[in-house]
């Protein structure tokens, strides 16, 4: 097995495995470093990797995550796990049944509306666009440390409501209350091995700043969003089918480029379950 780095902001790529094969205990040791350090790990080639062999590589960093969405009967296959989830835009009789089927996404961190949210997201590509629909992944510890003293000083001090209507892909679609779900998290959290502080907001789901008016609570988000999203922290991922990734979910943002509604996209998603954010 090789490990590499993809971008100066964080990520590395795996080769040389084959995960379909259980793994001794030394190269899953190798690959849990190499995720605390990197924050994202990319395998390529994991061709027909099987829903149990992706339920065992994530649970290489903990006890398998359940989907934090509600029993929807039309996203479970029965020959498929309950903790699957398709991100998809697959039809039956002309209709979406999976997950987040179009278009562009803004960066955002999987569940931070709910109290425990998952450890890390895998996604493995069944089939994918041959452009657009990439992945932007940031790095939040590398944000934190580079954040002006002033906004520092706000999020080492404040909490922040987190809130989420399941489908929208933008900010503006999140906002309908009767449907949306929401919790307050900190601002900044630490990693669970390294100790690493990581900015916990983003622009699709981080609504408001705990104690601070509307004008001055804009302001400040936008502030952050802006500095979160500099091209230096982010690595720009650009699917091939059998690619497996894994993001640390507590540490990172991710987004979702546009790509095209008429061509198959379909991925395969898995998550570790997540314990209290640890401050
Ligand atoms: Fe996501």
């Amino acid at each position: 097995m090789d490990i590499r780095k993809l971008s100066d902001a964080l990520g590395a790529e795996v080769r040389g495995i084959d995960l379909n094969e259980p793994q001794e205990a030394a190269t899953v040791e190798a690959i849990r470093r190499a995720f605390a350090e990197n924050l994202v790990l990319v395998v390529r080639d994991q061709r027909d990797l099987q829903p149990e062999a992706q339920v065992r590589f994530c649970e290489f960093f903990g006890p398998l995550g359940k989907r934090s969405r509600p029993a929807d009967t039309r996203h479970e296959k029965s020959d498929e796990p309950a903790e699957v989830m398709f991100v998809s835009n697959r039809r039956e009789n002309g209709r979406y049944v999976y997950t987040l089927p179009e278009g562009e996404m803004m960066f955002h961190i999987d569940q931070c509306y709910v109290e425990t949210p998952a450890r890390a997201t895998s996604l493995y590509a069944i089939t994918v666009p041959e452009e657009g629909g990439d992945t932007l992944f940031g790095n939040l510890c590398a944000a934190y440390d580079a954040l002006p003293v002033d906004l520092r000083a706000l999020v080492d001090s404040h909490r922040a409501l987190n809130v989420f209507t399941y489908d929208s892909t933008q900010r503006d679609q999140v906002g309908n209350p009767s449907k949306r779900r929401e919790h307050v998290q900190p601002m900044v959290v630490r990693h669970p091995v390294t100790s690493r502080k990581a900015l916990y907001v983003n622009r699709l789901m981080t609504w408001s700043i705990e104690g601070l008016d509307a004008p001055t609570n804009e302001q400040a988000l936008a502030r952050l969003f802006d500095h979160e999203e500099r091209p230096e922290f982010v690595y720009r991922h650009k699917w091939r089918k059998d690619d497996l990734v894994i993001w640390d979910n507590q540490c990172t943002i991710h987004a979702r480029t546009d790509f095209d509604p008429g061509k198959d996209r379909h991925l395969r998603r898995f998550t570790v379950a997540g314990g209290p954010l640890r401050t």
